[in-house]
């Protein structure tokens, strides 16, 4: 069954109302609610005083019009009397403020008293609701991050360290203490890298990033195992926040987990865009899909306008039910709308729901009875197919916590950097996997590296044996610059692909931020001929041991120099590309790249119109969306059946604004 629903939360309306909103999400076609994740103190009032007659009483409820649920474990968001117990819980931020009371996510991940707070309310929940035929799963806190620099947070990166490297003298070697005399004596003496202590160590910095990072994955895990020992029967997951948050490895918090889930906002009052165009959502959903190679689900997709104290624009007619197709294209099996109705209270009352505050049914809500009445019928064909996409990137932690601390240029950013390749292969249909260097990448033609800044030589390897069994793989300035201990390595540039990329750079120049250095392109199949593209931001000067030129810069003391190569290694290629570039660069080099892998895109489309596929055995689903204003048009290499309107088979689609198309290929 696809699952489609809201997240609900009963505890902010008058019971009166209960039965009314079971009736209408029924009417809707929701199959499911998320319930109880923000309602820490209606569960547990006091200290161990638990309440979970009104709970019992919604899922009642619920179940009478066949609605299953899941619970969240409320610890995002504790009750005064949790934080008035033990005060050393606030979390203290990179500036060394201590939080206080009156928000959420205020907590210590680390702290040892809230952490016996959340098992023991994730544990009496687990208790009582194990058996519950209503409830299916488990949603463990709600977004999770935010890294602390306390007191108790310090001593445990001091015990994680110990952990790590067993003696103190190997910190000092893997970090290069020598340097400004930092040479530690005693695990207590080393610090944490608060803003006011100026540029801390990178050593101490990149650890330190990791060490929130797992502080968190252990957070959820004390969770994760209470569930599992009280509820085999029911899922686990947590709700991500797609490709942008940065702070968790992603990969080790995903591990654990049934299935990763995650919020999808297209449209909020951070971004007034008149136009949405899918990018964003697309990067995400597949990034989520890449943490376990599989299906997830949407936790909270949005369905209003998204605001807290500005209002955002409310999503265009068709708008939900683009989206909640977009989810389903790359990879939900399951989507809920946050939130059902919009609350009257509190710091998210501009943050609109299904229904608007006076939780009369209007346009949005019948938005949602029409996708839920098609997910009612076809949905099911959805669950559990997969993407098979041909590319993958590379997603680095590893180097995107080293760049937060040097970002090498001002005017660099890795996330941006990647999410631009991303664009070039996004706007040409072609899918994409989102992977950890450290995957098993046999089963791509292609792959593309952005700045792997971090190269363990573990990951050296595994791209080495890629291109040498006949992979593509394209790889940019600024990798294998670093040691796993975020020491610059003492080789050449590259360092340990130096002979997977066939060059060596001989030195490099950091442009101001406008400045442009044309490049003369050589490439010679394709279409691309004549083509201008300039380097940017940041430049190497490339010599070729085994590579051929195939850009070269034309200004600055290092024009007629190689900033772009082609080199064979093994059975497979590898593009290296020494500048970082425009989004005009990438896009180039993106479309060099298919041609030398041999990838094409799913169908050709016109701008605006995103199309992706799912497979279930030899079954093609092939998504069409319109993310576009206008109506537009396709023609379709092979006649196909329409999913959603029983039609076919058919081989020119008409797309309205907004509008989704759906085909089958046997
Ligand atoms: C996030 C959270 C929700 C809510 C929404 C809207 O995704 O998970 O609890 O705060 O944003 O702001
Ligand atoms: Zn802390």
């Amino acid at each position: 069954m696809f699952h489609l629903g809201v997240d609900y939360y009963p505890e902010q309306w008058p019971e009166e109302r209960w039965p009314e909103d079971a009736r209408m999400m029924a009417e809707a076609g929701v199959n499911v609610v998320r319930l109880a994740e923000f309602a820490w103190s209606r569960l547990e009032s006091r200290p161990g005083q638990f309440d979970f007659d009104w709970l019992d009483g919604v899922l009642e409820l619920l179940g009478q019009h066949d609605i299953r649920a899941v619970l969240g474990t409320p610890t995002a968001s504790p009750p005064p009397w949790v934080m008035d117990m033990m005060p050393g819980a606030y979390r203290v931020l990179e500036s060394g403020q201590r939080q206080t009371y009156g928000n959420r996510r205020e907590y210590c991940p680390t702290h040892p008293g809230y952490r016996e707070r959340c098992r023991a309310i994730t544990e009496a929940m687990a208790e009582h609701y194990t058996e519950h035929p209503t409830v299916i799963g488990w949603q463990i806190d709600n977004e999770l991050g935010g890294r602390c620099y306390c007191p108790i947070c310090r001593a445990s990166f001091q015990s994680w360290l110990e952990r790590k490297y067993g003696s103190i003298e190997r910190v000092n070697g893997a970090w290069g203490t020598a340097f400004w005399s930092h040479v530690y004596t005693e695990w207590s003496q080393i610090p944490v890298p608060l803003q006011a202590g100026g540029v801390p160590n990178p050593g101490l910095d990149l650890d330190y990033r990791r060490f929130m990072s797992d502080v968190y994955v252990s957070f959820q895990q004390e969770q994760v195992d209470v569930l599992r020992r009280l509820c085999p029967g029911q899922f686990v997951t947590h709700n991500m926040m797609g490709f942008g948050f940065d702070q968790i490895d992603y990969f080790d918090l995903a591990d654990t987990l049934d299935f990763v889930g995650w919020d999808v906002y297209p449209r909020t009052a951070w971004s007034l865009d008149r136009h949405v165009d899918g990018l964003a959502s697309a990067l995400g959903g597949d990034t989520i899909r890449g943490l376990k190679g599989r299906g997830y689900w949407v936790m909270e997709q949005g369905s209003g306008s998204g605001g807290w104290q500005t209002v955002g624009g409310t999503p265009r007619p068709g708008e939900m039910r683009l989206w909640t197709y977009q989810s389903v294209a790359h990879g939900a099996d399951g989507i809920l709308y946050f939130r059902w109705r919009t609350a009257h209270h509190g710091a998210e009352q501009y943050w609109h729901g299904v229904l608007d505050h006076h939780g009369e049914p209007r346009r949005r809500y019948r938005e949602l009875q029409t996708t839920g009445a098609e997910l009612g019928r076809v949905g099911e064909r959805f669950v559990g197919a997969e993407s098979r996409a041909r590319v993958a990137m590379l997603l680095s932690y590893d180097s995107r916590f080293a760049f937060q601390g040097q970002p090498n240029h001002s005017a660099f950013d890795y996330s941006e950097f990647f999410r631009s390749y991303y664009a070039a292969l996004y706007r040409r249909n072609v899918p994409v996997d989102i992977v950890s260097p450290a995957a098993d990448l046999s089963g791509y033609r292609l792959v593309l590296a952005p700045a792997l800044h971090v190269l363990p030589a573990a990951v050296a390897d595994n791209l080495r044996g890629y291109v040498g069994g006949g992979g593509a793989l394209v790889v940019t300035a600024r990798t294998g610059v670093k040691d796993e201990s975020n020491a610059v390595v003492d080789v050449p540039l590259p360092g340990l692909l130096a002979d997977v990329c066939g060059v060596e750079v001989e030195e490099y120049d950091a442009l101001p931020t406008d400045a442009e250095v044309p490049l003369e392109v050589h490439w010679q199949r394709g279409s691309e001929e004549g083509c201008s593209a300039s380097g940017r931001l940041w430049c190497e000067v490339l010599s070729t041991t085994t590579a051929r030129e195939i850009a070269t810069y034309e200004a600055e003391f290092y024009a007629g120099r190689a900033a772009i190569t082609l080199n064979e290694f093994g059975k497979g290629k590898t593009l290296y590309v020494g500048t970082f570039g425009d989004a005009a660069l990438h896009d180039l080099v993106v479309g060099w790249a298919l041609e030398i892998a041999d990838v094409s895109p799913v169908v050709v489309t016109p701008e605006g119109v995103e199309a992706t596929e799912r497979w279930r055995d030899d079954q093609r689903l092939l998504f069409l969306l319109n993310h576009a204003d206008e109506s537009q048009e396709i023609t379709l290499p092979s006649p196909m059946t329409d999913l959603l309107s029983g039609r076919g088979p058919v081989e020119r689609v008409k797309l309205e604004p907004k509008d989704v198309v759906i085909l089958e290929q046997d």
